[in-house]
């Protein structure tokens, strides 16, 4: 069985995701015999193209490389739109990554419905439809028979959702809290190093870290949405986006990021999911965190959670969490889990 692939939302994430397949193909093979082909990318922004033979991935690469879109692509289908992909590809996996919404889930919402109906599996590093409606994703995915994975939406690639699913399925898990916004820890860790808010943000956009629109990194959106999902899909509780107490960096000076540091502290916003009187809470919060704290160390991009269970007292998980390959791998991961599940033997 060969895969059929459609990117849909050709940015950073979709970009890195093709280029890993590119470098990789021979070592899938080889590794896994896991075959494919990509037949479809669409982007309203670097353009569509169609071709259910398979797309070349040198030829795309080129192109982005020389033209900064793949309008003119020849050998295939051209201009459709991301709906029309999902339907009259024959692609039978679709990888959606278009930008986080999280006040509608759009348009990832209505992409993963669309092939979920259709019964192709999904990976996605879209948060908005995961934090607001994984329920019913993950349902009509289970009445599809398919698979809908989103390892990408929290620390990006890091093992976070795989290895809480997975690896820890049978505890019960009590606490997560971290680091989980990659752009505001490195604004934080710069400006602790001198740098002032504006720059350490620019360095950060450079560096393809922020969001399309970093106010969702810097007031916090970005980490509520990662709340919501720690609390959601793994802690099993039912938060909105209006449950979970937010306060972002904005407004954070180099005043009190040097106060605190007198008094042996860093400023560091920390998102936290955890069970009270019975129900799953959730808050990002900046808060003063002391030197020698575990999450003091952590700097940069670098992400970490610290997972607390029944049964191995606390687990935590450093890593990137931001970062165009960073997150194309989580699609690569995702891409390689679904096919080893289904071709074991
Ligand atoms: N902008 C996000 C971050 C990327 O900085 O953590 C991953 O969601």
């Amino acid at each position: 069985m060969r895969w059929k692939v459609a990117i849909i939302g050709f940015g950073n994430v979709g970009q890195a995701f093709l280029s890993l397949l590119k470098d990789k193909r021979k070592q899938l093979f080889e590794k896994y015999r896991l075959e494919f082909d990509v037949v479809a990318i669409s982007d309203p922004i670097k353009g569509s193209i169609y071709n259910g033979e398979g797309l070349s991935l040198e030829k795309i690469t080129q192109l982005l490389s020389s033209e900064g879109h793949i309008k003119d692509y020849e050998q295939g289908e051209r201009g459709w739109d991301s709906i029309q992909t999902i339907e009259k590809s024959n692609a039978n996996i679709v990888v959606e990554a278009t930008p986080t919404n999280l006040q509608t889930g759009e348009p990832g919402k209505s992409h993963i419905e669309k092939a979920l109906n259709l019964r192709k599996h999904v990976i996605t590093t879209n948060k908005g439809p995961i934090a607001l409606y994984y329920r019913e994703l993950s349902k009509l995915a289970s009445q599809k028979g398919v698979f809908l994975k989103f390892e990408g939406t929290v620390l990006s690639g890091t093992p976070a959702i795989n290895l809480i699913m997975e690896s820890l399925a049978g505890s019960h898990i009590e606490e997560i809290r971290g680091i989980v916004n990659g752009t505001t820890n490195f604004i934080l860790t710069e400006m602790a190093k001198g740098k002032s808010y504006d720059e350490a943000l620019k360095e950060a956009q450079k560096l393809g870290y922020a969001e399309t629109d970093p106010t969702a990194d810097v007031e916090g959106w970005d980490a509520v949405a990662k709340v919501m999902i720690l609390g959601n899909v793994i802690m099993g509780g039912n938060l909105r986006v209006e449950d979970v107490k937010r306060r972002g960096i904005v407004g954070i000076t180099k005043e009190e990021i040097e106060r605190a540091k007198q008094e042996g502290k860093l400023i560091k916003l920390i998102g936290s999911v955890k069970r009270e009187d019975g129900k799953v809470i959730g808050s990002v919060l900046p808060i003063e965190v002391d030197r020698k704290d575990f999450l003091a160390q952590v700097g940069g991009v670098t992400n970490a959670l610290t997972i607390k269970t029944d049964t191995l007292g606390e687990i935590t998980i450093v890593g990137p969490g931001a970062g165009r390959i960073e997150t194309g791998f989580s699609i690569l991961s995702d891409f390689i889990s679904i096919h080893t599940t289904l071709h074991r033997f």
